[in-house]
Formats: C-alpha cells, structure tokens, sequence
C-alpha cells in the first residue's frame, strides 16, 4: 500500500512539471483562441514546450484516478472517520483542480486562473503529504501524535 501511495506522489510530481512546461509554452508562445493553440500543439514546426503541453491535461487525469484509488484504499484498510474526510477533501480538490484545468485553456489561462491553478495544485500537494504521512504511519502501526 505504501508503496503505491509513493508511486501515486511520484506521479505527481511528474503532472507538477508537465504543468511548468504547459505554463512556460503558454506564456512563452500565447494562443489567440483555442483553435489556434491546439492547432500550435498540432504543428511538427512548434517549439518543444508547445509540442508537450498537450501531455499536462491527460497526465492530470491518470494521476488524478491513481491518487484517488490510493487514498480511498488507504481508508479501505484503516478505516477512521478523520482519514474519510480528509480523502472526500483530497477527492473533490482533484475535481476542482481539473475543471479550472479546461476552464483555463478555455480562457488562454489568465493570470488570476494561473495563480488560482497553481494555489490549488500547492494546497493539493500539501494534504497529499500529509495524508500519506498519517496513512502510512498508521498502517506500520506507528501512532505518532503529530497525525493522531
Ligand atoms: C490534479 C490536476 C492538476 C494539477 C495538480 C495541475 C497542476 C498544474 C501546475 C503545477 C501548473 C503550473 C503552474 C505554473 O507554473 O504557473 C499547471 C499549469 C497548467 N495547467 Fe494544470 N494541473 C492539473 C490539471 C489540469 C487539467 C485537467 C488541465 C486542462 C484540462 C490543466 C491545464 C493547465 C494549463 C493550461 C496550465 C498552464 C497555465 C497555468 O500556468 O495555469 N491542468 N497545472
């Protein structure tokens, strides 16, 4: 269990640079409508940041599956009715992350929604670590009072 719940940050960490690399080709290359961004994602003469921006979007959704089939079998295993609310928290931060996601391209990513996405993608980074810290300690059986 621990062991996916690691894999499942890991993979985090990997949708967290696709979305640097996304955020640099949007600044560096902007789109002046949808069509003409995904038709500058499409072009075999566009930038690398360009080229791989398209992978944020899809990388989010996996991860996003992963991290919630992790969390949720966490509680599975543990049941504890303070673990349960902090995985429905976790689980409907993901959902909210990956609709201001659409609304972003659908907006050419402004920088409120830029600093909104990002704010959102630290406050989901901090209650992972701290879900899988509690998590795993109580699986190990350790009872630290830090995550009592
Ligand atoms: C759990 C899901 C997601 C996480 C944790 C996440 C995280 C991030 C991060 C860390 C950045 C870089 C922000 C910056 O450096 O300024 C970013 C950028 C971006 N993301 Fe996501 N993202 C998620 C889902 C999505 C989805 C589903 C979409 C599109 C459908 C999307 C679209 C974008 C776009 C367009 C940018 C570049 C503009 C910006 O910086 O806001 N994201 N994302």
């Amino acid at each position: 269990m621990s062991w996916f719940l690691g894999a499942s940050l890991a993979g985090f960490m990997l949708l967290g640079i696709s979305g640097a690399i996304a955020a640099l080709g949007d600044t560096l290359f902007p789109a002046s409508s949808v069509a003409a961004g995904i038709a500058q994602d499409a072009s075999p003469g566009a930038h690398i940041f360009v080229r791989l921006r398209v992978l944020h979007p899809v990388i989010a959704i996996g991860v996003a599956f992963l991290l919630t089939y992790a969390i949720w079998r966490a509680v599975k295993l543990r049941p504890d009715p303070q673990r349960q609310w902090a995985a429905l928290g976790i689980t409907i931060l993901l959902v909210v992350q990956i609709v201001l996601g659409a609304i972003n391209i659908g907006l050419l990513a402004p920088i409120w929604l830029q600093i909104i996405h990002l704010f959102v993608a630290d406050v989901l980074w901090i209650s992972l670590i701290l879900y899988s810290a509690s998590a795993v300690a109580t699986l190990a059986g350790v009872r630290h009072p830090a995550f009592a």
